[in-house]
């Protein structure tokens, strides 16, 4: 007797790729559908939708009024903010209102954290966020990112400052981007591997494209913003001069931590920004960029230091502390850190 509706076992059918969602690959890779695994999934998938919102005003930014350019106020950054940076923080805030899951959202837009009073009695999350990586290539129409981190939180936030988010990267749940380029394609870690989604807009749905991504041991990209090169420590420069006299290796930029960090996971090589003289600790910040990338990086096979130390080991002491980041390759992270560890030495030797 032939089996008259044989069972579509495998993913490679389309029909199943098709319905390969992303809340759906959350639940399978927690293998569980209990309470808590209905929540990530529920939470990234709120996360989906900001990601889609943030896409579609993207798309038609250059057509519409009061959407690109900057608003003409600072952040606690010290940054001028785009329009897109608000717009974008606002998206994440929106998203997650009467969703019962996310009760603090800390944003790199915002000083404090910002609390859904309705949530917090019963959501225990909290959603670290940098909504529009890469700013300055908001108005010229190349690509940016959103990153993210899901904490769970840790006792009773009394003062409103969430102390418990000043912990080492190895807390985190969950950490992801968005990236909106070409296509726009949502990458992200529970903890059990980094798989890519790609959005189809005809469904409205991001995709499973790619699982268990790991990232090469070495390859030939270093990612570095040269212009700063007379304001680093001279390991930087040995570890430039090193790039710039052997064979096989190639400069990619881009301004966006997100598009850099994208195709070094899928090509190999480095990203860095070293400490400055101005700005030692450098420029990005380690809650919502340099922790959750971190933590993608190792679930890949891959590695992120400040220089001296594991990202994901270091604990910061507010929640816009910045941190020197080298991510990447783990041979190409080793390499950077072996000119820094020389230069300690000869400094110890003095
Ligand atoms: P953001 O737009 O969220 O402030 O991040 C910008 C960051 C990062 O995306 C990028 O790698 C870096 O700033 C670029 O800095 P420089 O322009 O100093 O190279
Ligand atoms: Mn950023
Ligand atoms: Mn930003």
């Amino acid at each position: 007797m032939v089996d008259a509706y044989p069972q579509l076992t495998d993913r490679d059918t389309l029909l199943d790729r098709d319905c390969t969602t992303l809340s759906r690959h959350v639940l399978e890779q927690l293998h569980s559908f209990s309470a808590e695994a209905q929540d990530l999934s529920a939470i990234m998938t709120r996360i989906a939708l900001a990601g889609k919102l943030i896409a579609r005003r993207l798309s038609r930014a250059g057509l519409m009024e009061g959407v690109l350019g900057f608003t003409g106020d600072t952040n606690v950054q010290g940054e001028s903010v785009k329009r897109m940076d608000v717009y974008a923080n606002e998206v994440f805030i929106s998203v997650f209102k009467q969703s019962g899951l996310v009760c603090r959202l800390a944003s790199e837009e915002m000083e404090q954290p910002y609390y859904i009073p309705e949530n917090c009695p019963i959501g225990r999350y909290t959603l670290l966020y940098d909504p529009i990586d890469g700013s300055s290539n908001v108005d010229i129409n190349i690509n940016v990112g959103s990153i993210f981190a899901i904490r769970q939180q840790e006792g009773e936030d009394t003062d409103g400052q969430a102390q418990d988010l000043l912990q080492s990267g190895r807390n985190q749940l969950a950490a992801g981007y968005i990236l909106y380029g070409p296509s726009t394609m949502l990458v992200y870690s529970i903890g059990n591997g980094v798989h890519s989604f790609v959005l189809d807009p005809s469904l409205g749905e991001f995709i499973l494209a790619d699982e268990n991504i790991r990232i090469p041991e070495h390859g030939p990209i270093y990612s570095v913003n040269e212009g700063n090169f007379w304001q680093w420590e001279e390991s930087y420069r040995d570890f430039i001069r090193y790039v710039h006299r052997h064979e096989g290796y190639t400069a990619r930029y881009g301004g966006a931590l997100i598009g850099d960090f994208h195709r070094i996971l899928y090509q190999g090589g480095v990203f860095l920004y070293p400490g400055t003289g101005k700005q030692p600790d450098g420029k990005l910040r380690l809650l919502y960029e340099a922790s959750p990338l971190a933590f993608l990086v190792e679930q890949a096979g891959g590695r992120a230091s400040t220089g001296t130390q594991d990202i994901l080991d270091f604990v910061p002491d507010r929640l816009h502390a910045r941190v020197p980041l080298i991510i990447g390759s783990k041979n190409d992270v080793a390499l950077v850190e072996s000119f820094v560890k020389e230069r300690i030495r000869e400094k110890a030797v003095l």
